[in-house]
């Protein structure tokens, strides 16, 4: 039933007329850097991307079919890509969670010092989290129109709010307040305040772009949020481990610095599920209906640490668990090196000292206890919000992840708590 009053159009079919408005004026002259983004992720976010008209889709193919240079312009190649993935058939878990459109390091930020590695990553989560503050912060003061389904009550809002603000404390600890004492409860607009003037322009645009829900239900932007934020910290992790690996190699003892780094980083990252767990069961089963297909099995990210830790058993190889991941199988088939070679090689060759060697061991057994846990904590997660379902990507859920939680993240190093 139309509930508008006469001679106004429907919500949707005003957004989708200023899509189409916007679209035509720019097909003129067709220039990917005025690409008219606004309107698609007004249209995308008002819709949810799986209810987006096929006029729409239709016009959004077009670019990429009648503006061929125009498409391989690296961004909006990564924005269609996600916008239509849908619509190609090619939806899953990176085109879901918009991961080409955040730009996360790949191996050339290896050579990164200490510092830079920290500061980048920092400002990374400071991105999306904060991003995920200021979304929870407006729709708890009336001010927000996005994903209007299914608003927390005020008392959730707030706890959700603390809780984002209570995971990126170690970050915010780096890059604000250093040596000072961080109050015990952060005051919201402060802090975005702050964060508004510490983001690029680059960073803004990103963000802006890489929210495209499934569905106009309020918890899907945490739990896309959230799932970008884990993925930024194991980008970050891989990097650190590839660099540690390279120093073993070396026979260079800052492979326990950056392991050390890793281990912090791993451990920071297990304040994101006290976060999920303010998700509202109804809402993930709401939204997840139009999830089908995108799993965190296919996390890259993911199996790219693991991987690198050691090589996988073939059993796990040739499992569902690396089908999703082509990429990462086949460098591991490809003899990938890895943290628990290079490190039984430097043993070998004994040109680090004892101290150093037994401080990388122990850093070795840590990431694994954490890793562990992690796994752990998914699986508590797991089993609250889906008890008995099958997973979005198609095993059978819970039992699959308990027959896979305690697989030794090296089988030379113990774990340690
Ligand atoms: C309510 C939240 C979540 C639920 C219900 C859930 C459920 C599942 C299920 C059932 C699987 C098995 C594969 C499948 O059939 O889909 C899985 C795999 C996985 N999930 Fe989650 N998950 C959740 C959140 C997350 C988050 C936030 C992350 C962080 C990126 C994550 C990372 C993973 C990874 C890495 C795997 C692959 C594990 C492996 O193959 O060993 N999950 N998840």
């Amino acid at each position: 039933m139309n509930s508008n009053p006469p001679g106004q159009m429907q919500p949707e079919l005003a957004e989708t007329a200023a899509f189409s408005q916007a679209f035509e004026a720019w097909e003129g002259a067709a220039c990917a850097a005025d690409f008219p983004y606004a309107p698609v992720l007004a249209l995308y976010q008002r819709l949810g991307k799986h209810f987006v008209p096929e006029p729409v889709t239709d016009s959004l193919n077009r670019v990429r079919k009648d503006h061929g240079p125009v498409a391989r312009a690296p961004r909006l190649r990564a924005f269609l890509d996600c916008a239509l993935d849908k619509r190609d058939g090619r939806y899953d878990y990176a085109s879901y969670c918009a991961l080409e459109l955040l730009e996360f390091p790949g191996h050339q930020s290896v050579a990164l010092s200490p510092d830079e590695v920290a500061r980048q990553r920092d400002l990374a989560l400071l991105a999306l989290l904060g991003d995920l503050v200021a979304f929870e912060w407006h729709a708890l003061q009336g001010q927000e129109t996005r994903l209007p389904q299914m608003r927390p009550d005020a008392a959730l809002a707030w706890k959700r709010v603390q809780r984002v603000l209570a995971a990126m404390r170690p970050s915010l600890v780096r890059l604000r307040w250093q040596n000072d004492a961080l109050p015990g409860k952060i005051d919201p607009q402060e802090y975005l305040d702050w964060r508004q003037a510490m983001l690029s322009d680059e960073d803004r645009t990103r963000m802006a772009l890489s929210i495209l829900p499934v569905h106009v239900v309020h918890d899907e932007y945490m739990f896309l949020r959230t799932l970008q934020a884990f993925e930024a910290n194991f980008a970050w992790i891989a990097v650190l481990l590839h660099g540690a690996i390279q120093a073993l190699d070396a026979d260079d003892g800052r492979a326990l610095q950056k392991l050390e780094q890793a281990n912090t980083y791993l451990r920071e990252t297990a304040r994101l599920f006290p976060l999920l767990g303010t998700m509202q069961v109804a809402a993930f089963h709401d939204f997840r209906r139009f999830t089908e297909g995108a799993s965190a099995i296919q996390s890259a990210g993911y199996k790219k640490v693991e991987a690198l830790c050691r090589r996988p058993d073939a059993e796990r190889l040739n499992s569902i668990a690396y089908a999703a991941v082509p990429a990462v199988r086949a460098s591991v088939q490809n003899g990938q090196h890895t943290l628990e070679d290079a490190f039984a090689q430097a043993k070998e060759r004994c040109c680090l000292s004892a101290p150093i060697l037994d401080g990388i061991e122990a850093e070795m057994g840590h990431f694994a206890g954490q890793l562990l846990r992690w796994r752990q904590a998914h699986l508590q997660l797991a089993r609250r919000f889906l008890g008995e379902k099958g997973g979005t990507g198609y095993t059978e859920g819970v039992p699959y992840l308990a027959s896979v939680k305690d697989i030794p993240v090296f089988q030379t190093v113990v774990a340690r708590s």
